[in-house]
């Protein structure tokens, strides 16, 4: 964005106050990743460099971004409200389908507002400096884009006797929207204790019971419990031909749904011993279940 488009985003912004509607979050994570881009946070322009006009500017948008925020911490302080009395199922709901509408426009990787809701309700610390490098063929973390897990969830109608288990849970933002807007249960199998640490902690200030975190490696994990099982590509070779056969020994015991995101899904979709369960489609979540 130009300087002159800098302006007229921030006195777009001045004039129109629409923003200030929590229900406006979509506009209100756009304005401020725009304004992030123009003028990154903790970088004012330096005295020296800039004019007079560009300081004045860069202060209104500075403004202009903590009223936004404000809005933002007050609607996520409500949502966890309502998540801890209970009622996260319908709140959570109504944000994702505002967010899908009727033409369910789930596709794509990259990130949107329904993101910044949930790392935003989920009162995550994110433990960066105590993360250790993984072993190979483990593959460091990244969240599941928040709309494709509220697809998954509506396209799994799970019941209260599923147990969800996310194998390499990350901070755990699967397995706490299964607790928060199903009745089923969720459980994270994670390698890296600080995202257990900070899974758990989201347990605590939610009142989450139904979630539920183990530190393992997952080709050790008791899976006997789960009735789906989700990998968003955790881990790649050796390992996921392990954890692929653990689960092929499950499947031989009872039927279970295996879902998948990211490049492990064609490995995944060529186990002998699973089906699709509806046609893939590129860039959503897969489902398979056992045959
Ligand atoms: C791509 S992230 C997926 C995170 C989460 N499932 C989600 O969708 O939001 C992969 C995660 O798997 C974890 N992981 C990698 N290898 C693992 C293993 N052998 N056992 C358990 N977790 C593992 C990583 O630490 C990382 O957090």
């Amino acid at each position: 964005m130009s300087h002159h488009g800098l302006r007229h985003l921030i006195e777009t912004l001045e004039r129109t106050h629409a923003w200030r509607d929590p229900a406006r979050l979509r506009e209100r994570v756009e304005a401020l990743d725009a304004l992030e881009l123009h003028m990154p946070e903790g970088l004012p322009p330096g005295e020296g460099d800039a004019s007079p006009d560009t300081l004045a500017l860069h202060a209104r948008g500075r403004a202009l971004r903590a009223g936004m925020e404000a809005v933002n911490e007050a609607l996520y302080r409500s949502i966890r409200q309502e998540i801890r009395q209970g009622n996260g199922a319908d709140v959570l709901r109504r944000w994702a389908h505002g967010a899908t509408g009727p033409a369910r426009r789930v596709q794509g990787d990259g990130y949107d507002y329904l993101d910044a809701l949930v790392s935003g309700v989920l009162p995550f610390e994110l433990p960066e400096a105590e993360v250790a490098e993984l072993p190979a063929e483990m593959v460091f973390y990244q969240p599941t884009p928040a709309r494709h897990v509220f697809d998954l969830l509506e396209r799994l109608a799970l019941g209260e006797g599923d147990v969800l288990v996310d194998l390499g849970a990350g901070l755990g933002v699967v397995p706490l929207l299964v607790a928060a807007c199903t009745g089923a249960r969720g459980v994270g199998i994670e390698y890296e204790a600080a995202y257990v640490d900070g899974a758990r902690r989201c347990v605590e200030a939610l009142g989450l019971t139904r979630a539920m975190f183990v530190q393992q490696d997952a080709r050790v994990a008791d899976l006997s419990e789960g009735t789906v099982f989700y990998l968003y590509t955790p881990f790649t070779g050796t390992i996921l031909r392990s954890v692929l056969d653990a689960l092929r020994r499950q499947a031989e015991r009872r039927a279970i749904r295996v879902c998948s995101y990211g490049p492990c899904t064609p490995v995944i979709a060529r186990e002998p011993w699973l089906e699709a369960g509806e046609p893939p489609v590129a860039d959503r979540i897969a489902v398979f279940r056992s045959r």
